[in-house]
């Protein structure tokens, strides 16, 4: 696996391969990596002649310094896990490369209509700003034919795919399923900050999550949100929220007449780790 750390010669190395009309999947990460990103290699792989992936810890997408200070930094462990994953180059800039002159030059001026004020937004003032600005400079970096993202973080790649639609960035988005453990917690990296109790009961998210699959067609969503929030609030936990969307706009919904994407997004404080989840529990096709 190539490393490379200048963001100039991951542009001219990556230029040079579209022009030999290779395709190229691209998979940005903070660092933290399990097995959730080596699955997105794998399709990565799969589908394109070359796999590039990331390791960048964005400090625009934290509101808090302390979460940025917090952030696992594992990045021997992480190229070791790419490498054996299959992937051929990661990029792996300092802030300096990704924000020459600092980062308000790299602001991006894209309206996100919204996206960006519901469920994890009013938490995380700044956060998806922060993504969008990230996203497009690693892409401008990196122009890959294809961007992996996960469907976890669902608010999350709805903006990028908003992104870019609106500014017509010629990379194909591609959405790959969430990967669980064994008991349904969806892997993330926030996960090892877990208390050994708090880990054992995680899984409610996901049993919460299916049981909301169940009733979809038979209670009506206030319903289906109540209860899901009561389930959810076990000891040690608290739900933030337990919402029902549509998968396109992110907007709650009252019934799903005539919805073709429904989206059941949840978070949940298990102590002081911030869990996220979500289910499709009406879905028309591959998520695009
Ligand atoms: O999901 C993440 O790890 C980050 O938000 C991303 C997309 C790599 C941007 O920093």
């Amino acid at each position: 696996m190539r490393r490379i750390y200048n963001a100039q010669k991951a542009l001219a190395y990556i230029s040079d391969l579209k022009s030999a009309s290779k395709t190229i999947g691209f998979i940005p990460t903070m660092g933290g990596l399990h097995q959730g990103h080596y699955s997105l290699i794998e399709q990565s792989k799969n589908a394109n002649d070359v796999t590039v992936s990331s390791i960048f810890v964005n400090p625009t997408q934290f509101n808090n310094t302390e979460d940025l200070d917090k952030y696992p930094r594992t990045i021997e462990a992480d190229c070791k896990g790419l490498e054996e994953a299959g992937c051929d180059i990661v990029f792996l800039p300092t802030i300096d490369e990704i924000y020459p002159g600092g980062a308000a030059q790299f602001e991006v001026s894209l309206d996100l209509q919204g996206l960006d004020a519901k469920m994890e937004g009013p938490h995380r003032p700044g956060h998806f700003a922060g993504v969008v600005q990230v996203v497009k400079r690693l892409l401008d970096i990196v122009p890959a034919t294809h961007l992996y993202m996960g469907q976890k973080d669902y608010q999350q790649f709805t903006i990028i795919r908003h992104m870019i639609r609106e500014l017509a960035i010629k990379t194909k988005l591609v959405v790959c399923t969430i990967i669980r453990e064994n008991d349904g917690l969806a892997m993330s990296s926030r996960n090892r900050r877990l208390t050994k109790e708090h880990r054992d009961d995680a899984s409610i998210l996901f049993r919460v999550l299916s049981q909301a699959k169940e009733w979809i067609n038979h209670k009506s969503i206030s319903e289906i949100e109540t209860k899901a929030l009561e389930y959810l609030n076990i000891p040690g936990f608290k739900p933030a929220y337990f919402e029902i969307v549509n998968g396109h706009t992110l907007e709650t919904i009252d019934h799903i007449n005539g919805v073709s994407e429904v989206v059941a997004c949840t978070a949940v404080w298990a102590g002081d780790v911030r869990l996220i989840d979500n289910m499709r529990l009406i879905a028309s096709d591959n998520i695009h």
